[in-house]
């Protein structure tokens, strides 16, 4: 199994990494395209992984996630998909095991055509509530959720940056790379009516003006990487899951159905959309 990062990767300074150089490998990749999925053990992420490597073309998808041997709907599709995907340790609050994977990836395949970043948090037992009132708010839920929601999806972004570039050998008109952050409607401030969430919404309005700040640099220096923000709408998952209970049934979507709706938005993204926060039916969402 492909998930063990190499110490020499450890090692290697990140800053040896030069836009532009190429492994030898990278070639063998040329019009088949390769994507990565960051948060990809389970829910919305894996769903990604799953679509990707049944599409038609062929491409490779580099799958990253907190703890890959106990990944088992990754490893499952491992079993499947040997030679088209690989499993990487990532954690976002980690920087190493980002620059490891950025290591990893260029090693592997040169450069990667399109980023995701899945990863996020909601809620977890003893550490982070969703807040219902200012008296909940504590300063370690605000960190924790800005650390894994906001802070670390930048991170990542930042290691593949010189490894993010165009699919090569397609003819695809398409020349640029592809960064899709998963945000919530509930970090945008001119959609919020109700309050609450404190910790979540501000770690999410935070990625979102981090990804836009990013989104207007590679602009500027006319680096043809595309960001944008996404909401996957309320889906079944893990995250999802203890708050259902007043979430209408035509509204709680499967992961099926918002990652093909996401990935079409994705597929079709032109260079106007850069920096734009789309729902999963297309709809900009203001900020
Ligand atoms: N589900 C919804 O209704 C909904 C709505 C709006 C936005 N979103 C957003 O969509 C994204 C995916 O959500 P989901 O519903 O699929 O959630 P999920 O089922 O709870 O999955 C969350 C994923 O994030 C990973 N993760 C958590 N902390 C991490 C860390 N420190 N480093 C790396 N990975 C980490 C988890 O890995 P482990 O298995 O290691 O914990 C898991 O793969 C999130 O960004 C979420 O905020 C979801």
């Amino acid at each position: 199994m492909n998930c063990l990062i190499p110490q020499t990767f450890m090692s290697t300074p990140l800053r040896a990494i030069r836009k532009g150089s190429f492994c030898s490998s990278a070639s063998s990749f040329q019009g088949v395209g390769v994507s990565m999925v960051q948060g990809a053990s389970r829910g919305i992420g894996l769903e990604f992984v799953r679509q990707l490597l049944e599409r038609e073309d062929k491409g490779h998808v580099v799958a990253t996630c907190r703890n890959p041997n106990g990944a088992t709907g990754l490893l499952e599709l491992k079993r499947k998909f040997s030679e088209r995907l690989n499993i990487l340790q990532l954690d976002v609050t980690n920087e190493s095991t980002i620059e490891a994977s950025a290591l990893s990836v260029r090693e592997s395949y040169g450069s990667i055509n399109l980023l995701i970043n899945a990863s996020g948090v909601l809620s977890l037992p003893n550490k982070l509530q969703p807040e219902t009132t200012l008296n909940k708010v504590q300063k370690s839920s605000l960190l924790h959720a800005y650390e894994v929601n906001a802070v670390g999806p930048i991170m990542v972004i930042k290691h593949m940056w010189p490894l993010l570039k165009a699919r090569e050998g397609t003819g695809d008109e398409r020349d640029f790379a592809v960064v899709a952050n998963l945000s919530a409607r509930v970090g945008s401030i001119g959609d919020n009516r109700l309050g609450g969430w404190h910790s979540y919404r501000s770690s999410k309005t935070a990625l979102n003006q981090l990804t836009k700040t990013i989104s207007l640099e590679f602009a500027r220096k006319k680096d043809p990487i595309l960001c944008i923000l996404l909401h996957p709408g309320t889906v079944d998952t893990d995250l999802s899951r203890p708050f259902q209970r007043n979430v209408p049934q035509e509204k709680l979507f499967t992961k099926e159905f918002s990652v093909q709706k996401l990935l079409s938005i994705i597929d079709g993204v032109k260079r106007s959309d850069n920096g734009k926060f789309f729902a999963w039916d297309g709809q900009e969402i203001p900020w």
